[in-house]
């Protein structure tokens, strides 16, 4: 079965176009604070740091720095940074940044850097070895797509019919059972894992699912390619953009449900992060800037998943069928700036393995 990605845009892409996923990394500052003071350091100061779905490293490295910095101020000595992401990341890039200036390689001599390329449904990393795990804006990522969709005018949790909403929250609750069953077995006894990734408010009325507006505007582009007959309609109606927003009780169920002897839930809350490209338009106005930063933004999580799900299968190709698709977007958004607000809410989940 294929993966529902193969990766973000590589070659320094995503990096460019990811200054959200860098503001939502920042949002959870002050929870790694808390998540580096709850855990318990190893007896020989020896730690070691998994980042789980790395992608190309600026984001991830920000968060990777600020955490060998609160766990040496604890009195670690060996440090070591453990990388996840697919096989199919663009690891080069990733090395590339690890070589650079600003890397924490250049900050902590002493640290070592150890690449995990497989995908995290399962274990990446030997048992009990990691004393902190981090994972920023990927573990909403679905492992595959629910089977037996049936959505011929919707894309995603927020506009998917009750009964294929059904199917994708099943496969969401699988998916978010299997991440922390891994990282349960990986994690020290003591062990600290803290997860950040987009959420929805189920109490709220209308519910309010982050990146709806996004997708929504997805949805309106993609169907413009399947009424031309520029996508097939069966090949799309099996289809859900595979990132599943959770409210804070799926996010809770498996740590007080089934590994409620091996986790502790240490937090779990929603929190806003407006979107920088929205900012900056109200700052400067300038829609033509907007419409280009928020389809390349889009572009860089987006393009591996709807290439493979969708456009190969069009007449024109992946490669036109992209093109197309994301010029359709920026177009939509520089004649209609105001209406596909991305309304985040970001939901960070911390726990500890018991011993
Ligand atoms: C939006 S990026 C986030 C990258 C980085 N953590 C950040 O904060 O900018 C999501 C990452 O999750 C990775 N990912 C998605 N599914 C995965 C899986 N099953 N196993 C490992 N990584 C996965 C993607 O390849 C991608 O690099």
């Amino acid at each position: 079965m294929a993966d529902a990605t193969r990766g973000m845009v590589g070659g320094g892409y995503y990096d460019a176009h990811s200054s959200f996923q860098a503001d939502t990394a920042a949002s959870v500052a002050a929870l790694l604070q808390q998540a580096v003071a709850a855990l318990t350091m190893p007896a020989d100061g020896e730690v070691t740091v998994a980042d789980y779905g790395c992608s190309e490293g600026r984001n991830s490295m920000a968060t990777v720095t600020a955490a060998l910095h609160l766990l040496s101020a604890r009195g670690a000595q060996g440090l070591s940074v453990v990388h996840n992401d697919l096989p199919t990341n663009d690891w080069n890039t990733l090395s590339r940044n690890l070589s650079s200036p600003g890397s924490y390689l250049a900050k902590y001599p002493q640290a070592r850097a150890l690449f995990a390329p497989r995908g995290f449904f399962e274990q990446v990393t030997t048992p009990a070895s990691i004393t902190l795990g981090t994972s920023g804006s990927a573990a909403h990522w679905l492992s595959r797509q629910p089977p037996d969709l049936d959505m011929p005018r919707s894309l995603y949790r927020s506009d998917a019919p009750p009964s294929e909403l059904d199917k994708i929250l099943k496969q969401a609750g699988d998916d978010w059972l299997s991440f922390l069953t891994a990282r349960t077995e990986e994690l020290q006894p003591g062990g600290v894992l803290l997860v950040q990734m987009l959420g929805t408010d189920g109490s709220a009325s209308p519910v309010r699912v982050s990146a709806a507006g996004l997708l929504k505007l997805m949805n309106e582009c993609a169907l413009q390619l399947v009424d031309a007959g520029e996508l097939p309609q069966d090949v799309y109606a099996r289809y859900c953009f595979p990132v599943v927003p959770r409210t804070i009780e799926e996010a809770t169920a498996p740590v007080t449900g089934v590994l409620a002897g091996k986790l502790e839930l240490l937090h779990c809350g929603l929190t806003e992060v407006p979107s920088p490209y929205q900012l900056a338009l109200d700052k400067t106005g300038d829609v033509a800037a907007f419409a280009k930063s928020y389809t390349a933004f889009t572009r860089a999580f987006s393009e591996s998943s709807l290439r493979d799900g969708l456009f190969r299968h069009g007449k024109a190709g992946g490669d036109t069928l992209a093109d197309k698709f994301y010029a359709l977007m920026q177009q939509a958004l520089a004649e209609r700036p105001r209406d596909y607000a991305f309304d985040d809410l970001t939901l960070a989940v911390m726990v500890r393995r018991l011993s």
